[in-house]
């Protein structure tokens, strides 16, 4: 039976790196689920595959990578038997994704105004003036102060952290039923890194959209996890929701990450 609570299910994700001697395991035998409306954080340090998971889900992964097996799982779709057709639909519709180089990921060409907007109307029936509306109040909830005006503006005009912000408003624009955040608000300073957690999480109740939140700072995650999965070398060495893996950690790497934030 189908569960349709899953918007995201990852079944024996295995992926590596080169070939032959040289291939690295980088994701080992990975499970993972995310629900409709709920925050699942992926934790880990630096390097242990976090990253890679993501791509995966994307179908994004590096040239070189190479997954050895698995099933994933998006809405209801078999990511990996998407056609390139179905694969431009499918991000966006099905999945969004906020990355940490915002900079680097928004179309250069294109206003502000124009990038929102066409993310709006991908799945709205509305004019194109009640889109502008909406932009503006998406901007209004990220933050931005004379939204008016940014929203005339090219990506080169704005900083990294207006940069970012405006993409996890393209991101709620398209009110996808899954939303990949990896490391979202690295770059952004603390009291509007706040802010944009809590619009993340609302946004995952009102949507019931799917958050899988990427990080390696325990310390943010505290607040808006609903499930945990803590990942090392490429396996996942522990996972439970939020209060029993908080109160109650089994796995000596997880007590670890705790004690450095407590
Ligand atoms: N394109 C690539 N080619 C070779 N190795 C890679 C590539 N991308 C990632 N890796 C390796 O895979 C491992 C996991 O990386 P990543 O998923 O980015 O980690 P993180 O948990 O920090 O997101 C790292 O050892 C990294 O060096
Ligand atoms: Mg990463």
């Amino acid at each position: 039976m189908i569960n349709y609570k899953k918007v995201l299910e990852i079944e024996h994700l295995s992926v590596s790196f080169g070939t032959g001697k040289n291939a690295e395991k980088v994701v080992d035998d990975v499970s993972l689920y995310v629900e409709k409306g709920k925050i699942t954080v992926l934790i880990g340090e630096s390097g242990c595959g976090k990253s890679v998971t993501a791509s995966c889900i994307m179908n994004l992964l590096d040239p070189n990578g190479h997954i050895r097996s698995g099933k994933i799982c998006v809405n209801g779709k078999d990511v990996r038997s998407l056609n390139k057709r179905q694969l431009v639909d499918f991000r966006g519709k099905d999945v969004g994704m906020i990355f940490q180089n915002a900079s680097e990921a928004l179309n250069p060409l294109l206003t502000i105004e124009t990038l929102i907007a066409e993310g709006i109307l991908a799945h709205k029936k509305i004019s194109k003036k009640e889109a502008y509306e909406e932009s503006l109040k998406l901007l209004k909830k990220m933050r931005l102060s004379s939204p008016e005006s940014i929203l005339k503006k090219y990506p080169y005009e704005l900083s990294g952290g207006m940069c970012q912000r405006i993409m996890i408003a393209i991101a709620m624009a398209m009110q996808p039923p899954l939303l990949i955040a990896d490391e979202p608000t690295t770059a952004l300073d603390v009291t509007i890194q706040a802010n944009i957690l809590n619009e993340i999480c609302e946004m995952a109740k009102m949507s019931q959209t799917g958050v899988l939140f990427i990080t390696h700072d325990l310390g943010i995650v505290a607040e808006i996890a609903d499930y945990v999965y803590v990942m090392r070398n490429g396996k996942i060495v522990e996972q439970g929701d939020a209060y029993s893996i908080f109160q109650n950690p089994r796995h000596e790497y997880t007590k670890e990450l705790i004690g450095s934030v407590l």
